[in-house]
């Protein structure tokens, strides 16, 4: 990780889960670390813990469904910090509704988070990379193993497996464009199984105990598994493009 010390990493949905997982080992390998979050307690409380490490944790208060939010964001990496030089699109978020009892609210929430603003970050990641004369950058986008297969009776992700199987294909899309510049920058993709996360605590706010029962009774990857995986996509060499990493706990069936 000795090529990524003192540069610039934004991590979308840092204030809990698995982006506070990530922000939180980019900034022990010595990152500036920009964590997004509509929360901006919690995104706080975290620079205050990081202070002493190797790198340093910036909180910005964004809101990924509001465009103009994405858009001064990037604005302020850009004036304040110098532009991005890796984007981890990690936020995303789901709803407990069947598709047949969804909402269309629900399902642009959805697509506004999991979607629009996955493609929005990254071409104004790119574009920060341009602009900067960087050509090693790397956008990773979670994905989901639910963006590459359909679980039958998981009526509940089977709107947000449709975002998902988007990112599947979007990420191609980057990748395609970006050879056909001959730019290096990279796009790999991390598509876990169930992860201890507030995910599925968040999905039902209704019934918290549901999504903890589950995680307590259910094999789980650690938010910090995923973490390891940002850091071993980041570190191969400049010639190495990982992909996508499907990942799941060893004991999880389906
Ligand atoms: N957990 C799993 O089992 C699992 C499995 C496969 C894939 N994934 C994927 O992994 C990624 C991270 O999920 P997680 O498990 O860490 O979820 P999580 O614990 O619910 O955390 C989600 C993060 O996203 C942020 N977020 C949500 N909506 C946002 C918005 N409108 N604007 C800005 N930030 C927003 C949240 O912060 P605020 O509420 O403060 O805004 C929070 O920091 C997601 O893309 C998810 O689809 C998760």
């Amino acid at each position: 990780m000795d090529r990524w010390r003192g540069r610039l990493a934004l991590v979308t949905g840092a204030s809990e889960g698995i982006g506070e997982a990530i922000s939180r080992l980019l900034v022990k390998h010595g990152m500036k670390v920009v964590g997004c979050a509509r929360n901006s307690r919690k995104l706080e409380a975290i620079e205050d813990e990081l202070k002493a490490e190797g790198g340093c944790f910036i909180p910005i208060q964004c809101d990924l469904s509001e465009r103009d939010q994405i858009y001064a964001m990037f604005e302020k990496i850009k004036t304040e910090h110098g532009g991005v030089d890796v984007c981890i699109n990690n936020a995303g978020m789901a709803f407990p509704s069947s598709l047949l009892d969804g909402t269309p609210e629900e399902w642009q929430k959805a697509l506004d988070v999991n979607v629009i603003a996955v493609c929005l970050c990254t071409n104004l990641s790119i574009q920060h990379m341009k602009d900067k004369g960087v050509d090693d950058g790397h956008i990773v986008v979670l994905n989901s193993l639910g963006g590459h297969r359909f679980i039958q009776g998981a009526n509940h992700l089977h709107f947000y497996g449709g975002t998902k199987h988007m990112v599947t294909a979007l990420t191609e899309g980057y990748r395609d464009e970006l050879r056909q510049r001959k730019s290096k920058i990279r796009v790999s993709a991390i598509s876990p199984g169930l992860v201890e996360s507030e995910f599925v605590v968040r999905m039902n706010p209704e019934d918290p105990e549901k999504g903890r029962k589950l995680l307590q009774t259910r094999p789980c990857l650690k938010r910090e598994d995923i973490a390891e995986l940002v850091v071993m996509v980041l570190q191969v060499p400049p010639n190495v493009q990982i992909h996508d990493i499907l990942v799941r706990d060893t004991d999880q069936v389906m």
